[in-house]
């Protein structure tokens, strides 16, 4: 299975939200072969819109297999008088996955490795699936993991910048480094758009792809996909 993980960060309301997946859904539904591969399970799609867009996104993907519903962070509690938290409790049978320890909740919001672990701790205990980040080889990650994604910050954001992305040798190479074992998901997370991946899939040793930029447009999204 590959695994192709929207990450919309902090962009788009409802009415964007609307227009892209009829956009999105018109795509798969012109392109058989895309639409058995998502369908038969071959394709695995993660959707993971701002918060308030979980529940509605919920709801348009109802009849859909294969297109599933994530969120891109949790609360560091787990519930009670903290005003304007979402916790992993809030988000129980609301959403399948959730990102955990992305470098931008680093970088921006100074989240360190102990929170990512607390996170990490809530969202297994209300039966969320982490996609648990780390941004260099060296990071270490808890035992167990179902999903590891490698997402370096000097590859992140970089657009459709021609040549300058982490080649597969690198990342491949991190993977070895990180000891990720052969249960784990490997995910890759780097301004992965239509070009860069074809080269990308090439390598079966990546399982799948965290995409922001390049999943805001659902026409750039789906081609991503249908490269598959
Ligand atoms: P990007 O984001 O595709 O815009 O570089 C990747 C990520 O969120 O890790």
């Amino acid at each position: 299975m590959l695994y192709f993980i929207a990450n919309w960060k902090a962009n788009k309301n409802l009415n964007e939200m609307r227009s892209w997946l009829d956009t999105f859904f018109k795509n798969i539904d012109k392109n058989s072969q895309t639409k058995k591969k998502i369908e038969n399970g071959t394709i695995k799609i993660i959707i993971c819109p701002p918060s308030p867009l979980l529940y509605p996104l919920k709801q348009a993907l109802d009849n859909r297999t294969g297109i599933a519903v994530g969120c891109q962070d949790i609360s560091i509690v787990e519930g009670g008088t903290y005003t304007g938290e979402v916790t992993a409790h809030n988000l129980e049978s609301l959403v399948d996955y959730t990102i955990v320890g992305h470098s931008e909740r680093k970088k921006y919001f100074g989240e360190t490795n102990v929170d990512v672990l607390k996170k990490y701790s809530f969202v297994k205990k209300y039966g969320i699936e982490p996609i648990y980040c780390v941004a260099s080889e060296h990071d270490s990650f808890p035992s167990g993991l179902d999903f590891i994604c490698y997402e370096p910050p000097a590859a992140i954001s970089k657009g459709d910048a021609k040549g300058s992305f982490e080649s597969s040798e690198k990342i491949l190479t991190a993977k070895k480094k990180l000891r990720v074992q052969s249960q784990m998901k490997f995910i890759y997370g780097g301004s992965v758009n239509r070009n860069n991946v074809i080269e990308y899939l090439k390598h079966r040793e990546i399982d799948g792809f965290l995409i922001g930029g390049a999943s805001l447009d659902p026409i750039h999204f789906f081609d991503i996909i249908r490269s598959a």
